[in-house]
């Protein structure tokens, strides 16, 4: 199956840096949201991550016109849907609107539209029953950030074809990641082990044993991480962590994975990390 088409719903952190890849790599781009500013954030995201790459010598002027070229915004799902062979989703971590999202694209995309979904841990066996495509539906997981990073999970749920794992593995490939296949688990594996690891550094914070500075400092010099994990919460976005440490809780029913007191009061004051200036750490306005 040959891939030109690839459809992308949601703008976000993670939506607007698949976009980019795809496009970077060749591929025609549909990038919906719902509305105009969450859209106009996105592909700034994008022109602004071009303009970059073209100041380091990585790219020409041509090129990144090119590439912006080949991204169509849009707040249409019928735009998207639209002789799309491959759609990725990559909306917030709800189960529910996900799932609104695919009954709508399933009936508006063709019968041969792979449905890949970016969710970081949530069930891709519970999406793909709400279509009439399951062997046609796959998780696709990217990390934070998109262009730099250079994995992807490729995650079965129970009813994915051989064939649609095949299609998104050559597929992560030609955009210039590395696939490793997993089979449906919450979490999946990177998360599972990454974010338990993120929360424990925050219950450290929470108790008062060191600074944010001072913890992040001590796993960048101690364990050489390339960034401390409360920088990397702020990366990820505190919401996002927060959903995926509940929902490892609630699958597992483990008190292991129960979330801090501290991230869940963070979330609630719209303190998300990066995108909204302020976590951990001040990012100014
Ligand atoms: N978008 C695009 N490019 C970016 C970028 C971004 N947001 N941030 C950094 N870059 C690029 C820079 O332009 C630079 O490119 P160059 O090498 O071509 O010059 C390169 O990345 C390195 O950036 P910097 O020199 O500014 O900074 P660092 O060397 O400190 O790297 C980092 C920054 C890549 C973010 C590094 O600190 C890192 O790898 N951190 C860990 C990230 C990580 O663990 N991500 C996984 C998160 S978990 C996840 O996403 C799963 C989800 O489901 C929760």
């Amino acid at each position: 199956m040959e891939i030109k088409k690839i459809g992308v719903i949601g703008a976000g952190l993670m939506g607007a840096g698949i976009a980019q890849v795809a496009a970077q790599s060749g591929f025609e781009v549909t990038l919906m949201d719902v509305e105009t500013r969450f859209l106009d954030k996105g592909i700034s995201t994008i022109e602004k991550n071009l303009k970059r790459m073209v100041e380091k010598g990585k790219l020409d002027a041509a090129q990144a016109d090119a590439i912006r070229a080949r991204i169509k915004g849009t707040l249409s799902i019928v735009d998207v849907a639209n002789g799309a062979d491959v759609t990725i989703e990559a909306v917030i971590e709800k189960m529910d609107l996900k799932k609104k999202v695919y009954k709508e694209l399933d009936q508006l995309a063709q019968g041969s539209t792979i449905f890949a979904t970016n969710t970081s841990g949530l069930s891709i066996t519970e999406m793909a029953a709400i279509t009439a495509r399951p062997e046609k539906f796959i998780g696709m997981h990217f990390f934070n950030p998109v262009p730099v990073m250079k994995l992807v999970e490729v995650i079965r749920g129970i009813a994915t074809s051989d064939e649609t794992v095949a299609v998104i593995k050559d597929l992560s490939v030609k955009l210039g990641k590395t696939p490793i296949e997993v089979q449906e688990a919450p979490g999946f594996v990177v998360n599972r082990i990454l974010v338990p690891m993120i929360i424990e550094a925050i219950f450290v914070l929470q108790e008062g044993l060191a600074t944010a500075a001072e913890i992040d400092e001590g796993m960048k010099l101690g364990a050489n991480h390339p960034m401390g994990p409360l920088a990397l919460a702020d990366l990820v976005g505190l919401d996002t962590l927060l959903n995926v440490q509940q929902h490892l809780y609630e699958e597992f029913g483990d008190p292991k994975y129960r979330p801090p007191v501290l991230l869940k009061k963070m979330v609630r004051a719209g303190r998300l990390g990066r995108k909204s200036g302020k976590g951990f750490y001040d990012y100014g306005s």
